[in-house]
């Protein structure tokens, strides 16, 4: 693809322990990223469950773009672009139901949910045109994994499993802590807006080191320990796993504590009837390592973040502008711990929850700082000094240290220097 972008040095703006803050606010860049990141790598775009009958649809994203993801007749899962190959009307307005077939409002013509042109009032003046290359367009890759739906807008690139590498181990993690095996994504979307660019947003998933801060006065409020997980005596660890995906593994501190349910703030005795159907199905003594382990807290670059107990998707719609799309998970055959994952997404993450709206506020504020051009650069150096390589070879550091942010940005220059 050719652009009107210059080339640029990139140790002019990120370095391995620190990055410019221009990356946070150039508007060219931003067109850039689109192109590099999230037009060419695999972004997530939605769940199997969030379409589960023949002929149902979504309106999903890929950055800025709305992308529509159906079920056809035959069950397969399709991403289409959302504009008519007339004259570039958005063919589907309504958010997500059922239908074999969508009708541009400009001037009629017809798709199936797979694409294609069925067809156009008065025909009569289209002789000779091919109807073949008339469909809707589509998203040139698909891959889903564990029910994550994915795309590519790259013709040719790695493979999901490729892109996913060890984050696939969080996603068979997660699915495990249904007693069925599947996540349901069927709670519904908050959107929360936040003038920040998107990139801010990537980073704070896997910090570990603000939550003792930011997040002081709801720790407080509602005694909860999840702010000793994140205290420098934490047995946590922060993890950079390659493919600018990051998490904080918080299972040695739950490993620690040894209860089922602890990594939930609970006991067993609060979620009977969820915890014997997981004994039933997995045996107690993977029963009890899964409910002791818990879910994952992991940031699949670019835009997906299983928080333990919700799914953030992070969608940029310009350089100082991105969505957060925020719902419960929800576990298939576990309706006791659903109704409780979706309270307490509502108290954390809700209109009026504790825990997002603190962030939020940190990234404007991020944005309106990088703006003051002194000094010029972030310094992400936290934990340099002691980080090491677990078992899988993989850099890891103490829960609060940096060697998340800086795997992130050092797969985001690989992503960019690339033509
Ligand atoms: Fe869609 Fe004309 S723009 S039918
Ligand atoms: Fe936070």
């Amino acid at each position: 693809m050719t652009t009107l972008i210059p080339t640029r040095n990139w140790d002019d703006l990120v370095q391995h322990d620190r990055v410019h803050g221009s990356v946070y606010s150039d508007e060219e860049l931003f067109q850039l990223e689109l192109e590099r990141i999230w037009y060419r790598t695999w972004v997530y775009v939605g769940h199997v469950s969030e379409v589960p009958k023949l002929n149902d649809f979504v309106v999903k994203s890929i950055g800025p773009q709305p992308v529509i993801m159906t079920r056809d007749g035959e069950g397969q899962i399709h991403l289409l672009l959302n504009r008519c190959p007339h004259r570039g009307n958005q063919v589907c307005l309504e958010h997500a139901g059922n239908r074999k077939s969508f009708t541009c409002p400009y001037h009629g013509w017809t798709f199936s949910n797979t694409g294609s042109l069925r067809g156009y009032p008065f025909a009569a003046g289209y002789e000779g045109t091919d109807r073949s290359t008339l469909g809707l367009g589509k998203v040139a890759r698909i891959g889903i994994y564990q029910g994550f739906v994915f795309g590519s807008m790259a013709v040719e690139g790695p493979t999901l499993e490729e892109h996913l590498g060890a984050a696939r181990g969080a996603l068979d993690a997660l699915v495990v802590t249904s007693p069925e095996g599947e996540v349901e994504i069927t709670a519904g979307f908050l959107q929360h807006k936040a003038k920040s660019n998107w990139k801010f947003i990537v980073e704070n998933e896997t910090d570990g080191y603000h939550p003792q801060f930011v997040h002081a006065s709801i720790f407080d409020v509602a005694s909860s320990g999840i702010g000793d997980l994140y205290s420098a005596d934490s047995t946590a660890v922060a993890r950079d796993m390659g493919g600018g995906h990051t998490e904080i593994d918080l299972r040695p501190e739950f490993r620690r504590i040894g209860q089922p349910m602890g990594w939930f703030g609970t006991t067993e005795a609060r979620l009977p009837e969820y915890v014997s159907k997981m004994r039933e199905a997995y045996g107690t003594e993977r029963a009890n390592e899964i409910m002791i382990d818990g879910t994952p807290h992991i940031m699949i670059f670019p835009n997906l973040f299983i928080a333990e107990i919700q799914i953030f998707v992070i969608q940029p719609l310009a350089v100082d502008e991105t969505v957060q799309h925020v719902t419960a998970l929800q576990f298939k055959g576990a309706p006791d711990l659903n109704r409780r994952l979706r309270q307490q997404t509502m108290g954390s993450v809700g209109p009026a929850g504790f825990l997002l709206a603190d962030d939020s506020e940190m990234y404007e504020r991020t944005q309106r700082g990088v703006r003051s051009r002194n000094p010029e650069w972030n310094y992400l150096g936290r934990g340099l000094a002691r980080e090491r390589r677990d078992a899988d070879g993989f850099l890891i550091g103490d829960a609060t240290d940096e060697v998340t942010t800086r795997g992130i940005w050092s797969h985001y220059r690989s992503l960019m220097e690339a033509q």
